[in-house]
């Protein structure tokens, strides 16, 4: 798994908060990350207790992490359809994501409080690749919880995007990057030469944009990208930021 920052304290509180909100009976989005991989160990914990869930993986990772918890599994392609039970909420790390602080400040003041997550609900996902399926999952619940440490809290995200890319495409979608302003990076696999090649056997382009003023628009550029399989900028998806502290648990809501 990859590696981020913020504290595994922090992390823990965030997922461990965010698995509570699970009910009995309830079809549960897993997602990818050192953060969610926190709430599926909760939900580990809450299965051996009794809990009736069934979780839907984001990820080869998640499914592994899920299946050694004893959390019972179901494949999207059954849990979302007009017999299937539907997903309820999805619980998912990410590499950033906007608050507004309660003050009304910017990135440094998130120290506390509720705050929200403001008119520009917005994350940058795909730090681990698997921001395709997670975007599915996500997207497909009832309700998305976004679990994070302070770290992740931005005013602006300018964290680069992670683009996943059928692999002839690679070129094609770098030029258009480069046409909206961005750079993009080929990811390098950390323990293999070459690539990293995603769970869908596709590549991931890193880009960055500095600043981005206006995700919605960015990532309507990046969906209308010929070649471009998913991007990492999920914008008006979240409905509650779970952010674990030193302390305890911010809940940020829409
Ligand atoms: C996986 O591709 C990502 O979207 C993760 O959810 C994200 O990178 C957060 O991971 P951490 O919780 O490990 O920071």
């Amino acid at each position: 798994m990859k590696t981020s920052g913020g504290s595994n304290a922090a992390k823990r509180r965030a997922g461990e908060s965010a698995a509570a909100a699970v009910d009995d009976g309830d079809v549960v989005g897993l997602g990818t990350g050192s953060t969610a991989a926190h709430a599926i160990r909760r939900l580990g914990e809450r299965v051996d207790a009794g809990l009736d869930v069934r979780g839907v993986p984001t990820s080869f990772a998640s499914r592994e992490l899920a299946a050694d918890q004893g959390i019972p599994l179901v494949d999207l392609d059954r849990a979302v359809g007009p017999d299937a039970p539907g997903i309820d909420l999805a619980i998912d790390g990410a590499d950033q994501v906007v608050t507004v602080a309660e003050s009304g400040g910017g990135a440094g003041e998130h120290t506390g409080g509720t705050g929200s997550l403001g008119p520009a609900n917005a994350l940058v996902k795909g730090g681990g690749a698997a921001h395709a399926r997670e975007k599915l999952v996500d997207t497909a619940a009832d309700r998305f919880l976004v679990v994070a440490d302070p770290s992740k809290e931005t005013a602006v995200l300018d964290r680069p995007v992670p683009v996943e890319v059928l692999p002839a495409a690679r070129s094609v979608v770098a030029e258009a990057v480069r046409s909206a302003g961005g750079d993009p990076e080929l990811r390098a696999a950390e323990r293999k030469d070459g690539p990293v090649v995603t769970d869908n056997g596709n590549l991931v382009i890193d880009c960055t944009f500095g600043g981005i003023a206006d995700p919605s628009a960015l990532s309507a550029t990046l969906s209308g990208t010929p070649g471009v399989v998913e991007h990492g900028l999920f914008v008006d998806l979240a409905d509650e930021i779970h952010v674990g502290t030193e302390t305890g648990v911010r809940v940020v809501t829409r």
